[in-house]
């Protein structure tokens, strides 16, 4: 399983440390960048890994920002990209069990390290539940389609 990272300035430390914890964990990481804490802007970094996804390069995206809410708006206008902003156990198993989310985006101002890896962790292993969720994520879809 392939998945591509990114990150601006204020996500950066958060995704050194997300990108070994994934390589451990047998994933082949895509690391988009940024490298250093110099000031960058986040929608430049949302965009490669939003459209790494959404060409079928990777399977899944990670984005850091200070609060992950910059990469969320950015990567959901990609189409194809279902970005979700989530820093609890509870929403990264009903993101992907609901809604296929398929790019997860965090704030490393908001969340320890420690959390943030539980939180990938259950984003990452967790399947889609299909059924009536089929149907909604559907809908989102038509509604990218008519809209973008
Ligand atoms: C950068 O200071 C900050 O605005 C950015 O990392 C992010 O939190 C935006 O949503």
């Amino acid at each position: 399983m392939r998945i591509a990272a990114g990150a601006d300035h204020a996500g950066w430390p958060l995704k050194e440390g997300l990108v070994r914890f994934l390589m451990d964990r047998g994933w082949d990481v895509e690391d988009f960048g940024t490298f250093s804490d110099e000031s960058v802007d986040y929608p430049d970094y949302a965009q490669k890994v939003a459209r790494a996804v959404a060409d079928g390069q990777v399977d899944r995206g990670l984005l850091l920002c200070g609060t992950g809410l910059g990469m969320c708006i950015s990567a959901n206008k990609v189409t194809g990209v279902r970005a979700v902003t989530v820093h609890d156990v509870i929403s990264a198993r009903l993101a992907r069990q609901h809604n296929d989310a398929n790019v997860i985006t965090m704030g490393a101002r908001l969340v320890t390290e420690e959390v943030a890896k539980e939180v990938l962790a259950t984003w990452l292993d967790t399947e889609f539940a299909g059924g009536r969720h089929q149907r909604r994520v559907e809908k989102i879809q038509a509604l990218e389609s008519q809209e973008f």
